[in-house]
């Protein structure tokens, strides 16, 4: 593991004093964690300093090619005040995971879990106290190299950079609406869909632009081949309640294998839910809707925690799931996730830090 150095900031901002405005990711803290990777050379110089703006040469190759790949995990504020983190080392190693497609190196994940860990540490005033808020932790690598032929960088940085949130959504936990889309697709197999890279998120922009000024909060993606099959909704993957049972796409390599979603399985299954992973066929979950037999819809992300869906709508036909609120499934793994989370309920599966 590498040393870090800390620099700590001699001018320190102004926390936010209303911690139900928070929003996501709009403010951030008073320092980051960089470190540096050369090929040869490996990772190197991690350090903690001010968080400041970087200079990046105009022809810095993440800039053209987009090589670039992040992560989202959180920290929380327990009830008598301690803080404590949730599986980052997973969000680790798919950083990895998502380097490794994206012809970038593999990360240092011992450095980057105690530089994590150190940066909270130091910010740990940053993390709120509100229910339903928590520190979001951005990790990000970008290339580097300088240059426009086109190949892998030989250059690479490293920063985690922190945030103050509440909810994701302008909803909070009400149920958001989500458009079925049906013009333009995420991700195929064989792609970078299961990876963490930032032009999956590009690729999505359009879309949602368009979903938002028809009033909804999101796109829900469909397979990039015969557009039938659910794939997931960019911010978060979805699952779906028929009564006890509860179903989620099965992993294909398009869809991004959520920390978040694997928590959601691993803890529906402990509560006595069936959980399936299968290929969920967008027109049987609009016919199950119908008829009644879908009870539930809820996407589950780090940002997103678990958000109910109330309204489908694909082309001209809007769906209201079950009776369009919060489902008892939805509610009942939300208490039981965000309960470890925040440290109301015990943690059986060794997913905490403190
Ligand atoms: C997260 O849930 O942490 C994400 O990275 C999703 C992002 C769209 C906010």
């Amino acid at each position: 593991m590498l040393d870090i150095k800390v620099t700590l900031s001699q001018n320190l901002k102004q926390k936010p004093a209303d911690e139900s405005a928070l929003g996501f990711g709009r403010i951030f803290t008073d320092h980051m964690f960089l470190m540096d990777y050369e090929q040869g050379v490996g990772w190197n110089n991690a350090r903690i300093v001010p968080y400041a703006d970087f200079a990046l040469d105009p022809a810095a190759m993440v800039l053209h090619y987009g090589q670039a790949i992040f992560e989202g995990t959180k920290c929380y504020r327990r009830a008598d005040g301690g803080l404590q983190l949730f599986r980052p080392q997973a969000n680790l190693a798919r950083m990895t995971r998502s380097a490794e497609r994206m012809g970038m190196p593999a990360l240092d994940e011992e450095t980057a879990l105690e530089g994590l860990k150190q940066l909270v540490r130091i910010e740990e005033a940053w993390v709120p106290h509100l229910d339903g808020t928590s520190l979001y932790i951005r990790p990000t690598m970008i290339s580097m190299d300088v240059g426009l032929g086109v190949h892998a960088s030989k250059k690479y940085l490293f920063y985690i950079i922190l945030s103050p949130v509440g909810a994701y959504y302008k909803e909070g936990l009400k149920p958001v609406s989500i458009y079925v889309e049906d013009a333009y697709v995420r991700a195929v197999r064989g792609g970078v869909g299961f990876t963490k890279c930032a032009g999956n998120y590009a690729a999505s922009i359009l879309a949602g632009d368009v979903a938002e000024k028809k009033g909804f909060s999101q796109v829900l993606w469909l397979d990039g081949v015969e557009q039938k099959y659910v794939e997931e909704v960019g911010s978060m993957n979805m699952m779906f309640a028929y009564g006890n049972k509860i179903v989620t796409p099965k992993l294909n390599g398009s869809i991004l294998p959520g920390i978040t979603r694997d928590s959601v399985l691993t803890l529906a299954r402990s509560m006595g839910y069936e959980a399936e992973e299968e290929r969920l066929d967008i027109n049987e979950i609009f016919a199950d809707a119908k008829s009644g037999k879908l009870t539930e819809a809820f996407g589950t992300g780090t940002a997103a925690v678990i958000s109910p869906v109330g309204t489908l709508a694909m082309k001209d036909e809007k769906i209201t799931i079950g009776d369009g609120g919060i489902g008892k499934v939805a509610q009942s793994l939300y208490d039981t996730l965000t309960g470890i989370q925040y440290g109301r309920l015990e943690d059986k599966f060794g997913w905490i830090i403190k």
